[in-house]
Parts: C-alpha cells; sequence; structure tokens
C-alpha cells in the first residue's frame, strides 16, 4: 500500500495549543523548584520563547492512543520538552546561533556562562518524576540513555565539521573528511530520531501498553525523527528566516557536511562548482553574499527533490506501522503529525 502525505494539518494546530495550556505550568514548576527568584527570569526565556511543543504532544497521543490519561503522561511528557530545550541552549552555543524561536538565543542574550548555568538546570530538571507514574524505572532509564545518544550525535555532527573551531586542537585533528549517507544518517538518528522515539516509547509505558506496541511506537519514532531532521536540513538552506525562526544559511556558515542537502549537492556537483562551494564554505567569515551564492550552487542541483524523496519514505514508514495500532481519535491526530513534519516551514 502507498502512503501520500497531506497538505494541510487543521486539527493539529490545535491540539498542539491545548498540549502547551497543560503541560507549561507542569513544566514551570520543575524549572523553578529551588532556583532563587532572582534567577528565573533567565531560567524561563529558553521555554517561554515559544516551540511547538512537539515532543510532549508525541508522548501524550502515543500514551492515548494505547488508552492511558492525559494524567498519566503529564510529568513524563514536560521532562521531554525540558530534555529537548537542553539540547536547544546547548545546540545554539555549540552552533554559535544567535537566533531561534525568532528571537535571540539563551547565550546571546544572557551571555555564555549565564547560559551553561541555565543548561545545568534544565539538564537537572530531567529526572523529576512524581510516584504515581507508571514504569518510572524505566522511563529514567529512557531519559538518561536519550540523554546520553542526543550527545553521542552532537559529537559526531561536531566532527562533520570541515573548517571552524581553530583553537578547538582535539577538533581540528579529528575532523571527518568526507561523510557517507549512512555516516549522516547514523548521526542525526542520535541527534534527533533518539528523543522523538523516546517520546513515543514514553507515553506508551505510561498507558501500560504491551511490549509489542512499544517496539511499534519506538520504530515510528525514529522514523520521524529522521524525516524531522531532514526537513531542518531543508529550511536551514530553501527556509524563510521568519516562518523557519533561525537563520537561514546557517550549516554553511558553520561548514556542516552533517546537513543533507549539503552532503547530496556535494556529491553531485561538477569539480569547478565544488571547488567554488568548498570555498565558500572553508571561508573564515561567510558573507550574506557567500550565503546567496552557495544557496545558488546547491539549487542547481537534484539535492532537494532527493532529500524530499528520502523523509518522504520514512514518514510512509512511520505510517505504515502506526496504521497497525488501535486507529481512533489520537492515532488520527498523530498520523496528522506525521504529514506536518514534511510540510512544516517552522
Ligand atoms: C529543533 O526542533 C531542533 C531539531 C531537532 C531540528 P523543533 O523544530 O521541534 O524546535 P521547537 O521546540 O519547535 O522550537
Ligand atoms: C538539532 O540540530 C539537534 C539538536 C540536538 C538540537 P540542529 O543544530 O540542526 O538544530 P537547529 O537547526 O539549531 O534547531
Ligand atoms: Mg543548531
Ligand atoms: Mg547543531
Ligand atoms: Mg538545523
Amino acid at each position: 500500500m502507498k502512503y501520500k502525505t497531506k497538505k494541510s494539518t487543521p486539527h493539529l494546530k490545535s491540539f498542539l495549543k491545548e498540549v502547551g495550556k497543560e503541560v507549561n505550568p507542569v513544566i514551570d514548576q520543575i524549572l523553578l523548584t529551588g532556583i532563587d527568584k532572582k534567577f528565573h527570569e533567565i531560567v524561563k526565556y529558553q521555554i517561554s520563547s515559544g516551540g511547538k511543543r512537539l515532543r510532549p504532544a508525541l508522548a501524550i497521543l502515543s500514551c492515548r492512543m494505547l488508552k492511558g490519561k492525559t494524567k498519566d503522561v503529564l510529568y513524563p511528557a514536560a521532562l521531554l520538552e525540558i530534555l529537548h530545550n537542553y539540547t536547544l541552549i546547548t545546540d545554539d552555543i555549540i552552533d554559535h546561533s544567535d537566533i531561534r524561536r525568532n528571537q535571540p538565543t539563551v547565550w546571546k542574550k544572557f551571555g555564555k556562562s549565564m547560559a551553561e548555568c541555565t543548561a545545568m538546570i534544565y539538564a537537572a530538571s530531567i529526572f523529576h518524576l512524581p510516584p504515581h507514574v507508571k514504569n518510572k524505572e524505566q522511563i529514567l532509564r529512557i531519559l538518561t540513555t536519550t540523554l546520553k545518544a542526543i550527545t553521542n550525535g552532537q559529537f559526531l555532527d561536531i566532527l562533520f565539521e570541515q573548517a571552524g573551531r581553530e583553537d578547538e586542537n582535539y577538533v581540528v585533528k579529528n575532523r571527518y573528511k568526507e561523510i557517507k549517507l549512512e555516516s549522516y544518517f547514523a548521526m542525526i538518528s542520535r541527534k534527533t530520531a533518539s528523543l522523538l522515539a523516546a517520546c513515543l516509547e514514553i507515553g506508551g509505558l505510561c498507558a501500560n501498553a504491551d511490549q509489542r506496541d512499544i517496539k511499534k511506537l519506538r520504530y515510528i519514532g525514529h522514523n520521524l525523527g529522521i524525516a524531522f531532521q531532514i526537513q531542518d536540513d531543508l529550511l536551514d538552506i530553501f527556509g524563510n528566516e521568519k516562518e523557519f525562526g533561525k537563520k537561514i544559511g546557517k550549516d554553511i556558515i558553520e561548514k556542516k557536511l552533517g546537513n543533507i542537502i549539503i552532503s547530496l549537492a556535494l556529491k553531485e556537483f561538477a569539480p569547478p562548482e565544488k571547488k567554488r562551494f568548498l570555498a565558500i564554505m572553508k571561508r573564515k567569515k561567510v558573507s550574506s553574499k557567500d550565503i546567496k551564492n552557495a544557496i545558488a550552487l546547491i539549487k542547481k542541483t537534484n539535492a532537494h527533490s532527493e532529500a524530499f524523496k528520502i523523509k518522504t519514505d520514512y514518514i510512509n514508514k512511520a505510517k505504515k506501522s502506526l496504521s497497525s495500532l488501535p486507529q481512533n481519535k489520537w492515532s488520527h491526530l498523530l498520523n496528522e503529525l506525521l504529514d506536518f513534519s514534511v510540510i512544516r516551514k517552522g
């Protein structure tokens, strides 16, 4: 059977709003407990700056789809969003990103040392589970494993960069010279898909679902996660800055071969284009004109359509597996979320 993705996702938008309303107060409570009033503004900044709340939405959807209640999953859902935001705060330091969700990043606004302290509070908060949560031990184990998996991905992402970080000896010496597509998938499986798989798995555990269904949930989350990161890479090059909320061409500036569009384009370039593109990528200071020229070169290749096909294949795998789980209002919303992840602009 062939699965096609839809063009719009109206029910999902209002569901995500509801998720925010339910989960935001729990997140605030977890993050701010034990923090001096003086620092509440700094700690709240990242989580209040917006965000789609996809990770808690995934946990709630899988729990409800398998007959759990929202109250069974609310705390774990909040922790997953906190974990996600922890990775964003540190990712923006690593990637030298100034803008996220159309606002200054935490380090840009408060400085690097304050951002690092804030990240510590987010990391310390991800194990804050009340006693009533089902399968608590297992959930805590998944949270730990996932944080380590994401970090494995971030290590690789840094080593896939082609220049920069001249003051970081280890990175300069250990960089990958070229990256096969398998290595790209290994990297994004860790940095992005591991968390989305954990969200659906944890939702299932909160519903006390059986092992066979939990395995399917992880599979759906993994495939969704791969497609989700491909879309992020795509938007980094071809997106609209206001809708995306992040700087376009940032992965070119950061010389990242760990962006599938850049990686596919480089494979296709004829030698002169490849030379021109790499010269831009390796420039110490990449200007906005350089970015324009680099994107123009990419547009002459099939990188966009190839990446589009790959992400659709991953989403179709997730949809196929979802169709073998109970069909109800929640699975239909999850199906919309799968569609959304490959058509989203932000
Ligand atoms: C951004 O994730 C990081 C990636 C894994 C690409 P989102 O696009 O879900 O970020 P927010 O939370 O909605 O801002
Ligand atoms: C996303 O990597 C994965 C994370 C662990 C945050 P990116 O570096 O592509 O994420 P954005 O584009 O900055 O959100
Ligand atoms: Mg980044
Ligand atoms: Mg990054
Ligand atoms: Mg990105």
